[in-house]
Parts: C-alpha cells; sequence; structure tokens
C-alpha cells in the first residue's frame, strides 16, 4: 500500500480528534478493540487528578496481543524481527519463532522462582534476546526494568535496587564501533550492591564466560530444558506492563510506571494514526531499548500490529557513514524513525553516503528526541526522503508513553511547517500557558500542558507518590505539565523550544538553552551546538556556546564573532554568547542527548563525575584543551 491510500478527510479527522475529548469513554472503548481482551472492562475511565485508572477490570495480556494472535493467521511466517550486527550478522525471526522463544523464556523466568508482579531488570545490547526477555515478562505478569546497556554499574544497581528486582538478563559482552562492551564486569560490580537479584541470566556471545555457580546461568542452557508453551496471564489493564527510569531535575531517577491496558491501546493507535502502519511495511525506529521509544515503537506497538520490525545492534555510521543507508537498502526499509541529533550528524557526511544506496523503498519517516531545525529537516525530506516522504515529527515523553504532539500522517495528509511537530493528536488537549495555567495568545511563549488523561499516561513514580505530584501536577494546577517551553503559532501549530528545567537566568531574564541553540544551528556555518549557563558576578549567569561546524567552515575568530552577532540579532543582546568555543564533538549520551552538565563542568573546571553513558570519551578532552587554550 503506498502513503495516502488511508487518508481521511480532514472534516472528518477533526470530527475524531473532537469526539475524543467530548467523549473520552466512547471513543477509547472504541480504539481499545485493536487489542485483544480476555475480559472486557467495566468502566473506561476513572479520573482522579493525578490518577487516571483505564480500562478497568478489563482482562489482557501484552505478549499475547503483541505475538500469539499474530500465529493464528496468516502472520504466523512473518518476519516479526530483522536483526543486524554491527559487522553484518544477520538474524530473521518470523511471528512463529519469536512465539517459541517468547514462550520457553517465559518458562525460564518460572523456573527462576519469577511471578506475576515480580520486577525483572533488562540489562542488554540491541539484540532480539532483549525483546524475547520483554515479552516474556509481559507473558507472566512480571514487570520489567530495562536499564540501558550503557549505563554504569552504580546506574544500574540504582534502578535495580528502587525497583527490588529478582533477576538481572543480560549479556556477556556487546559489540560498538567494533569493539566488544565487557558488560559482565560491569553486572559483576553492580551486583555487589544488589541484594534482591536472586539470578542472573546471559545471553552468552564469549567463549570465556565464567559463572557463579547457583547465581548465574547461561541462556541456551536455561532454553534447552524449557517448556514449549506457557499460558499467558490475563493481567487487569491497570497492572503495571514496565518500569522505566528517566532523568528529572534531581539527581535521583525517576521510575516512571506504565500500565498494560491503555499502554498498549494508547501506542497501537498511534503508531498506526502516525504512519499508517500496514503488513507490507518494515519498521526501523532506531532507538535503543533502553529507552521509551525502544518499548513503544520498537517492540510493544508495531509487534501488536503485526509489523516487520529492524532491530540493529551497533552505530549507524560505523563502519562507515553509509551504514544506516545500506541497511535500508538490504531489507527494504519503509519507515524509518530517528532523532534529530542523527540526521544533523548524517548531514555532515554528505550527501553521497545517501545517493549511494537506493532508498526508494522509503515512504515515511519520523523524527522524535528534540526539536528538528528546519535545515535537517529540509535535508532529511529531500535526501532522504526524496521529496517523496512526509516526515512525522513526533513530540513525546517517557511519561507520556507514546506520540503526544505529531501530525497523523497516516490517516491524513495535513500540512507540515519544518520544525513544527504540528498539532496535539487525537485525545489529546494540549496548550500554552502562563505560569498561572492561562491560555496565551498566538506565538507567546509558554509552558505546554495537557488537560486531560489519556491512555498512555504514566500511571505514576514507582513508589513515590510525591515526586510524582510534584514534578508533573504542581507547576500547572489540574494539568500534566510535561517541562517544555512551546509556542503556538497562528494557524495553531505547536513549537516546542525546549526544557522548561534547563533554563538560565541572565540578568533576571530567563534564557532556554534549546532557543540559542536553535538559533545557532540555524546558521549555515553550524552543524550542532550546545548552550549552557556560566556563573557571572554581574549577570547571574551567562551563555556560553560550544559549536560543531559545518565541513567547509573554519575554526576563526571572526566567525566567532559572526556567530555571536547572529544570536544578538536574532534573540536580543541578553541571549548573546559570552563565548563560543568550536569543537569537533559534543559529548553525548548514546540516546544521542547532549550531555550538558559536562560541558557545565568543563567550564567551571570542576570534577566530572559518573561518565558512564558518555558515547565518546575524545569530546572530553578536545574541550578540555579548547578551553586551556582559551584561557
Ligand atoms: C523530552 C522527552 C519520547 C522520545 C524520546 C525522548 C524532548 C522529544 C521531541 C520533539 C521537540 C522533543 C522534549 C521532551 N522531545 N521529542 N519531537 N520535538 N522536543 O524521551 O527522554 O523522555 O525526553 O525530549 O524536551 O520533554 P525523553
Amino acid at each position: 500500500m503506498k502513503s495516502g491510500d488511508k487518508y481521511i478527510p480532514l472534516e472528518k479527522l477533526n470530527s475524531i480528534k473532537k469526539e475524543a475529548l467530548e467523549n473520552p469513554e466512547k471513543f477509547w472503548g472504541e480504539q481499545a478493540k485493536c487489542l485483544d481482551w480476555n475480559k472486557t472492562w467495566d468502566k473506561v475511565l476513572e479520573w482522579h487528578v493525578p490518577y487516571a485508572k483505564w480500562f478497568i477490570n478489563g482482562r489482557l495480556n501484552a505478549c499475547y496481543n503483541c505475538v500469539d494472535r499474530h500465529i493464528l493467521n496468516n502472520r504466523r511466517n512473518k518476519a516479526a524481527i530483522i536483526w543486524e550486527g554491527e559487522n553484518g550478522e544477520c538474524r530473521i525471526l518470523t511471528y512463529y519463532e519469536l512465539y517459541r522463544e517468547v514462550n520457553k523464556f517465559a518458562n525460564v523466568l518460572q523456573n527462576l522462582g519469577v511471578e506475576t508482579g515480580d520486577r525483572v531488570a533488562i540489562y542488554m545490547p540491541m539484540i532480539p534476546e532483549a525483546a524475547i526477555a520483554m515479552l516474556a515478562c509481559a507473558r507472566i505478569g512480571a514487570i520489567h526494568s530495562v536499564v540501558f546497556s550503557g549505563f554504569s554499574a552504580d546506574a544500574l544497581a540504582e534502578r535495580i535496587n528502587d525497583a527490588e528486582a529478582k533477576v538481572l538478563i543480560t549479556s556477556d559482552i556487546l559489540y560498538r564501533r567494533g569493539k566488544k562492551i565487557d558488560l559482565k564486569g560491569i553486572v559483576d560490580k553492580a551486583l555487589l550492591n544488589c541484594p534482591t537479584i536472586n539470578h542472573t541470566v546471559y545471553v552468552k556471545r564469549n567463549n570465556d564466560l565464567k559463572l557463579m555457580e547457583g547465581r548465574d546461568y547461561c541462556w541456551d542452557e536455561l532454553m534447552k530444558g524449557a517448556k514449549n508453551y506457557v499460558e499467558p496471564v490475563p493481567v487487569e489493564a491497570n497492572h503495571p506492563l514496565f518500569i522505566l527510569y528517566t532523568s528529572g531535575t534531581t539527581g535521583k531517577p525517576k521510575g516512571v510506571v506504565h500500565s498494560t491496558g491503555g499502554f498498549m491501546v494508547y501506542t497501537t493507535k498511534t503508531l498506526e494514526w502516525t504512519w499508517g502502519i500496514n503488513d507490507m511495511d518494515v519498521f526501523w525506529c532506531t532507538a535503543d531499548i533502553g529507552w521509551i521509544t525502544g518499548h513503544s515503537y520498537v517492540v510493544y506497538a508495531p509487534l501488536a500490529c503485526g509489523t516487520t520490525i529492524v532491530m540493529y545492534e551497533g552505530a549507524i555510521d560505523y563502519p562507515n557513514p553509509g551504514r544506516i543507508w545500506e541497511i535500508i537498502e538490504k531489507h527494504g526499509v519503509t519507515i524509518l524513525y530517528t532523532a534529530p541529533t542523527a540526521i544533523r550528524m548524517l548531514m555532515m557526511y554528505g550527501e553521497e553516503w545517501v545517493k549511494k544506496y537506493n532508498l526508494s523503498t522509503l515512504r515515511m519517516l519520523g523524527s522524535v528526541g528534540e526539536p528538528i531545525n528546519p535545515r535537517a529537516w529540509k535535508w532529511y525530506y529531500e535526501v532522504v526522503g526524496q521529496k517523496r516522504c512526509p516526515i512525522c515529527d513526533c513530540y513525546w515523553q517517557t511519561e507520556t508513553g507514546g506520540h503526544v504532539i505529531y501530525p497523523p500522517i497516516g490517516i491524513q495528509d495535513i500540512p507540515l511547517k519544518p520544525g513544527s511537530a504540528t498539532f496535539p493528536g487525537i485525545g489529546i488537549d494540549a496548550d500554552v500557558v502562563d505560569e498561572y495555567g492561562n491560555s496565551l495568545p498566538p506565538n507567546k511563549r509558554g509552558l505546554l500542558v495537557i488537560k486531560n488523561p489519556w491512555p498512555g499516561m504514566l500511571m505514576g513514580l514507582w513508589k513515590n507518590d510525591a515526586r510524582y505530584r510534584a514534578a508533573y501536577w504542581e507547576r500547572i494546577k489540574n494539568c500534566y505539565c510535561p517541562s517544555d517551553y512551546a509556542i503556538k503559532d497562528e494557524d495553531g501549530y505547536f513549537w516546542i523550544l525546549g526544557r522548561a528545567d534547563e533554563v538560565l537566568n541572565v540578568a533576571g531574564h530567563r534564557i532556554g538553552t534549546a532557543e540559542v541553540e536553535h538559533v545557532l544551528i540555524s546558521h549555515p556555518a553550524v552543524a550542532e551546538s550546545a548552550v549552557i549557563g556560566k556563573p557571572d558576578d554581574i549577570k547571574g549567569e551567562v551563555p556560553v556556546a560550544f559549536v560543531v561546524l559545518n565541513k567547509g567552515y573554519q575554526n576563526k575568530k571572526e566567525l566567532k564573532e559572526e556567530l555571536i552577532h547572529y544570536v544578538k540579532e536574532t534573540m536580543g543582546p541578553i541571549a548573546t554568547p559570552h563565548m563560543i568555543l568550536f569543537v569537533n564533538k559534543l559529548p553525548k549520551t548514546r540516546s544521542g542527548k547532549i550531555m550538558r552538565r559536562i560541558l557545565k563542568k568543563l567550564i567551571m573546571g570542576e570534577e566530572l563525575g559518573d561518565l558512564s553513558t558518555i558515547e565518546d570519551n575524545t569530546s572530553v578532552d578536545e574541550i578540555r584543551k579548547e578551553l586551556s587554550d582559551f584561557k
């Protein structure tokens, strides 16, 4: 099916949106039929701010919906997971094969003493076993807590302990940029401080894996003796499907809890509305399963839709900048869902790399994680999508479970504006308000809020009610506050401006670091930038910008002055960077988020602390040198 075949008239979309807000119970009750339920709910929604319960007393199993129901029809032999390793190794699991593996592993978990409601930690690379482990947990009603495999031993232990996980599923090594990373070493260190873990299961990829008798097991060994079928446990819709930790404004991570029924309905429906996913699709979301995007749109929603997904272990520009395009051509990917930071990096390598490959299978594109600057949008649209593929800029968060502001290009050909995630999605009553909660007129910057509950909304924070209320519900009364700045333009399009909690205060004026960055990257010389606040005796704080230049631009004093002037002109004198540093690379997490806290510490000459999530250490060394040259 080509894109466009499923389009509905705009009036129809508007009436659906209207109904979803006016009669959410009727609307979501209808939508929930996209899943198979063991028992229908008694009530669609109970809403006592700030807690929503969806599909009360309904019973279902997420794993059944992602796997079992497809093997009962002609998807049985369809590829569920196309896995590719960094070295080009490839594994394909059909839905039937996935079914078999998931059943067996569910039995392995049972044999290790895991019961419904128990927590299981998953610390794994991007290999099919990671998805199998998640689905096996869901099958028996165990709550998984996936910890990104780039986290350090301390971070892993902290998350395991907060959730009091009984079992840890991991792997001995992972492959990244041609290197073997020793996960086992990290796990051993973490487990010194994890009293709740009884057993650890290792996917063995190296020959010399040393296991601790009675505690550690090898995945393959346990699978050998496992039963072929485990009855999926139908859980109440509000039984937690998983916990996923995310960072907040304080140092301690927040354990975001998602439900089974609401989460599954919301992610499945948003996947359909976003790209009109269908059986011809090969869907590649490049996110790691360690993040929410990997939960919602690598594993749960696509598999619930019976889609073929691509899972790739490795860097998308390794061993060469054409890697991502090579994979698209090789597997005939139809929808690519990635992040602006990846797009900017690929753009820097130049379009020659894209042109080497045949990308004619692509029909739609997606962007997520941060606002996409118009230049990157244009490149993505013209060079990657060859002006044929609409781009869905999806705004959402770990907490929202699924897309909340996005163009539903799967069902409607709505005009896009590069850099805008367009409109609040179906069933989302979003607005831009001032600090008192008053709706703002067009083009006024304010806080983004969501005024109603939606099925994908987090259930709360794991065992931390006070923090749940404080983090999301106290800033604006009775509204969910994602802590992002936004404006709504005169056509009602939403433009996300960046986090409302990474703000600078320059001489009494608040400046979003993301806003300054946005201006900088709109300059032709700038590929990427990160802005932080540097303490200043007079102004309180002044912005400092780290800039990665585009190919062909040179590190010259004149260019620095030009950029400073450019920001001053575009944003006003208070936003003027106090200094600009040209660097080759910004320190980033493996999920592509710029680590501003590290830049801040570098500027302040402070100890850097935990660097375990950083993608590439050389960025830090280079900045240190640049700073010492500057002084
Ligand atoms: C924050 C959430 C859920 C996606 C992965 C990140 C920013 C996310 C967009 C977008 C502008 C975006 C926001 C949000 N963000 N998508 N399309 N346009 N900003 O999940 O780690 O929970 O981060 O990412 O600031 O609050 P996350």
